[in-house]
């Protein structure tokens, strides 16, 4: 056993375990509501994984579920990316996850393995991470650095820090690189003793947009996917919704796709789990290979409660004992992971941030319709990348997190009356990186659009910029009472 595995084992020993739970978010659905629905059905649930939210919003979870395990969902740590302190605060972000830990109580944090800005432009929702061994080399050091910022802040107050885990990400139409996610994921866990999620419905998207559905039935791609990840290394197991997205038209998709393709669904926390991902979990489940589970999650934030509850039943029924098995098994089977072949030495290439920057910056430019192609394409794929650029990115900055014509509806009649069209706006946004306006501020969306908007009316028409200085201050105001208001409902 490396130095690194035996400091993996030895983290991942004090963590106990969660059995079946869910992933939640304490805004929407109503969690309180939830937890009563649950408990009223007699439904047990392991633990609740809650995604980053305002700390008094956390601190009345906590006091209101205090008998719950709770572990934590993290965002706008960006450790795949070359310079992640350049556009955002890394170590204040850092900083902000330790307090959030604390108050949760949390045994782990979990982060995706992407980011939602990079080269200095910022996404409403995650771009995977380079799938190349610089990629995965930088990845890993990143993890490390965040991993003893958080040991330095946690350690003391709970004995042991909570352990980084490093979530498998979804694709969205397309992705970048020339490792498979197993081979970056394996690199990755070589180099840092983080741990894993594996994400079910992330692994159907990469199944469906690297062009493996054309080569190889999805149990045999499953199959080969488990056999060459670091398994041992998954302490967390997600699963959640599918679903087309509402800004791409039903009937498109990429030429020359036979009519009986796969649905060009994306990751949807708030759709419905369809059957093909509860069998990819039971045939994950029954892998020897997964030898350090402590938890499976459904991830059903945005989700109506009548749906969560009956998917956790049915959830319950079909995997609580397998999940039971899974934990239980957790020492036998740990013998066998030193069977599964490490990646080839050639791959270990030395990381080099700044070439990494620089494909990252090229990463920018294609995924916003700005450069055509200089990127390896996982499994040379890229017949969806239009439905991204030309659907799902306008319809981000115009519609997702925030329509903009709800937010600031008296500016958007000015500009329509001026005859200022709002796809504007998109291209306002992505014309060059912007750097320096949003380093040192903790990445926010919501936020992030309603500054945008501001600055392109001024730009694109003067005489409104009152006006939209005005709708900006009330909606700031109103987010910030809501952010906090399951706080304040608790006090
Ligand atoms: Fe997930």
């Amino acid at each position: 056993m490396t130095p690194i595995e035996r400091e993996f084992v030895e983290r991942a020993a004090r963590i106990p375990h969660h059995g079946l739970g869910l992933s939640v978010d304490v805004y929407q659905p109503d969690l309180f509501e939830l937890a009563g629905e649950l408990h009223r059905r007699g439904l047990g649930y392991g633990y609740l994984e809650i995604f980053k939210a305002a700390p008094a919003a956390l601190e009345s979870v906590r006091r209101r579920l205090p008998e719950v395990l709770l572990a934590y969902h993290a965002e706008g740590i960006w450790v795949t990316q070359p310079h992640p302190e350049r556009f955002s605060p890394f170590h204040a972000e850092l900083d902000d996850t330790a307090e959030q830990l604390r108050i949760l109580g949390s045994h782990w944090l979990n982060h995706e393995c992407a980011a939602k800005q990079m080269a200095g432009y910022s996404f409403g929702t995650y771009l995977p991470a380079l799938f190349t061994a610089a990629g995965a080399e930088v990845t890993a050091e990143n993890i490390a650095q965040a991993q003893s910022h958080l040991d330095g802040r946690c350690e003391g107050r709970h004995g042991i820090a909570p352990l980084f885990l490093l979530e498998t990400p979804p694709l969205t139409y397309v992705g970048f690189g020339d490792l498979s996610m197993a081979e970056f994921f394996r690199l990755v866990t070589d180099r840092t003793p983080c741990g894993v999620v594996l994400d079910i419905g992330h692994l159907w998207t990469v199944y469906r947009y690297t062009g493996e559905w054309r080569r190889r039935s999805l149990t045999a791609f499953l199959a080969e996917l488990l056999d060459a990840f670091p398994l041992e290394r998954v302490v967390e197991i997600h699963m959640a919704g599918l679903a087309p997205h509402p800004s791409v038209p039903l009937e498109a998709g990429p030429a020359g796709e036979p009519p009986l393709r796969p649905p060009l669904w994306i990751d949807a926390h708030g759709a419905p789990i369809p059957e093909v991902l509860a069998d990819m979990l039971a045939q994950v489940l029954e892998h020897d290979g997964l030898t350090h589970l402590k938890g499976v999650a459904l991830e059903v934030d945005t989700k109506p409660i009548p749906t969560i509850v009956e998917e956790f039943a049915k959830a319950h029924a079909r995997f609580g004992p397998k999940i039971a098995h899974a934990l239980r098994e957790e020492r036998d089977a740990r013998e066998r992971r030193d069977s599964i072949p490490p990646i080839p030495a050639s791959l270990a290439r030395p990381a080099r941030r700044a070439g990494l920057a620089e494909q990252y910056d090229c990463y920018a430019g294609i995924v916003t319709g700005r450069a055509k192609d200089g990127l390896p394409v996982l499994g040379q794929d890229a017949s969806a990348l239009p439905l991204y650029v030309e659907h799902y990115l306008p319809y981000e900055i115009l519609e997702w997190g925030g329509v903009v014509r709800d937010m600031f509806p008296a500016t958007c009649r000015s500009l329509e009356q001026a005859g200022i069209a709002l796809d504007g706006f998109v291209q306002f946004w992505f014309r060059e990186p912007r750097e320096s306006e949003d380093s040192g501020r903790a990445y926010d969306f919501f936020l992030l659009k309603i500054t945008r908007f501001v600055e392109f009316v001024r730009e694109a028409l003067p005489a409104a910029s009152e006006t939209a200085g005005r709708e900006a201050e009330s909606l700031r105001a109103g987010y910030q009472v809501a952010c906090e208001q399951v706080g304040a409902e608790a006090s």
